[in-house]
């Protein structure tokens, strides 16, 4: 496959997932993508993700449901891997599958994030003491999955006797009760939830829920065997994967297409694409070798409109590190990139990229894992390249790799060379169109 446009030539799954820590514009990709595609899956993460789209005048930002939403025709697809918050659930499965005219399949094993959930990540973040997460009940939510106990699935809303069940079983709502005492005391907590109001907030979403259960693996599963055209999209990205990237900073579901193997059992594709910005951003706390905290760093933040789309935090903005990338490619089993957001790094008349890192007085090798501790106390040496100020005119009206700017193609092909992923698709402005293949 060498371009975009013959991207399910052979007819096998197509993944998009983030190369970096979040946010690099996958929604975009994934909406090009969407026009051909018949299925597009989200298979991980939660609520704690968010991606701004805009149906006719209105703008929604969408948490739980594939991208694929805003175009009519597409199947969507929430499965066995998502963390469903349900009040964000029944608001987009309804609401915006409606104002879209999308279909909306949800999967029946699709954990729910219930208000326990919500009510301990809330309490570790308090006064700062946590990892800067969402405060989505994420990291809660898995642990109950792991633990097997806890954890009501979608189609448990078909009867709230089970939901009791689950809630109990194994002393599971009084040994949480015990566990939130350790918290008392820290600023701005909500009262922890009774067993009964855990209940009744999860049974208020079943008329909304329960039509759209399906069995997501099999649909799949079928679809793959005819060779229809598959799109999944990852939530977070690779850097903030479990066990990937930056523990414990990260997030808690899998970003890696480990998490479609995992959750959908498909573990061959046509194409694995990450995404990447031309420059890097990371929203939490967390090593991040090259962050600027300076004037540029603020520029970069003011030109990309650097700021969450799900807490509205600022992100924290530096150049792009290809020794970060190409790892990531490696754990991510990435075939191909997609480099976005071009146009904000036109602004300066020289951009930097990472090119290594020097960890105890040696530089660190492709193979090595990029460990918290090794990203955080090595050294960077940076590459100076050209920028492409004088072409911005020119930049957001190219449609074609090879009509891009030459300082562009020297930029790409210096990711391409540190990588070893061909770049197959490359924003040129905030616009849907500007994309260059
Ligand atoms: P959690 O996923 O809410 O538990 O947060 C864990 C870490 O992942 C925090 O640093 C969050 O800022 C980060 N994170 C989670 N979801 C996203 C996302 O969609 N974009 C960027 N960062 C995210």
């Amino acid at each position: 496959m060498e371009s975009l446009a013959d991207i399910w030539e052979d007819g096998k799954p197509v993944g998009v997932f983030g190369g970096q820590w979040g946010d690099e514009g996958k929604g975009r990709l994934v909406d090009f993508l969407t026009a051909q595609a018949e299925f597009v899956i989200r298979f991980n993460g939660g609520a704690n993700a968010g991606h701004t789209i805009i149906v006719g005048d209105k703008k929604e930002v969408t948490h739980l449901l594939p991208s694929g939403i805003i175009r009519r025709g597409t199947k969507n697809v929430v499965g066995p891997g998502v963390l469903c918050t349900l009040a964000v659930l029944r608001h987009e499965a309804t609401a915006i599958a409606d104002l879209c005219g999308a279909e909306v399949l949800l999967d029946r094993s699709a954990p729910v994030v219930h208000a326990i959930h919500r009510w301990f990540d809330a309490a570790r973040e308090a006064g700062g003491q946590g990892i800067g997460t969402t405060k989505r009940g994420i990291g809660p939510a898995c642990e109950d999955i792991a633990s097997r106990r806890g954890s009501v699935r979608l189609g448990d809303l078909t009867d709230v006797d089970r939901v009791r069940e689950i809630l109990t079983r194994n002393n599971y709502y009084n040994e949480r009760r015990c566990a939130a005492e350790a918290f008392c005391g820290r600023a701005g907590l909500e009262p922890f939830p009774t067993l009964e109001e855990v209940i009744a907030d999860i049974m208020a979403y079943k008329g909304d829920v329960v039509p759209r259960l399906c069995d997501a693996r099999a649909i799949i599963a079928r679809a793959v065997k005819q060779r229809k055209k598959v799109l999944f999209e990852a939530a977070q990205a690779i850097l903030l994967d479990p066990f990937a990237g930056t523990a414990p900073h990260t997030t808690s579901s899998l970003c890696t297409r480990a998490g479609v193997g995992a959750t959908f059992g498909i573990y061959d594709f046509g194409a694995v694409i990450g995404v990447a910005k031309a420059y890097a951003t990371r929203v939490g706390d967390g090593p991040f070798p090259t962050e600027l905290e300076d004037a540029t760093g603020d520029r970069l933040r003011e030109l990309g409109h650097e700021y969450g789309s799900t807490t509205g935090r600022p992100r924290r903005c530096g150049w792009l590190d290809l020794v970060a990338l190409r790892y990531a490619a490696r754990m991510g089993g990435l075939t191909h990139l997609a480099i976005t957001k071009l146009d904000t790094l036109a602004a300066f008349d020289e951009v930097k990229v990472c090119t290594g890192y020097t960890f105890n007085g040696r530089p660190v090798e492709a193979e090595e894992t990029l460990t918290s501790k090794v990203m955080r106390d090595s050294v960077q040496s940076y590459l100076r390249l050209p920028g492409w100020g004088r072409h911005a005119e020119r930049l957001p009206n190219c449609r074609r790799l090879a009509d891009l700017p030459e300082d562009v193609r020297t930029y790409l092909e210096r990711i391409e060379t540190e990588t070893g992923c061909p770049v197959i698709a490359a924003g040129v402005g905030p616009e849907r169109e500007q994309l260059a293949i």
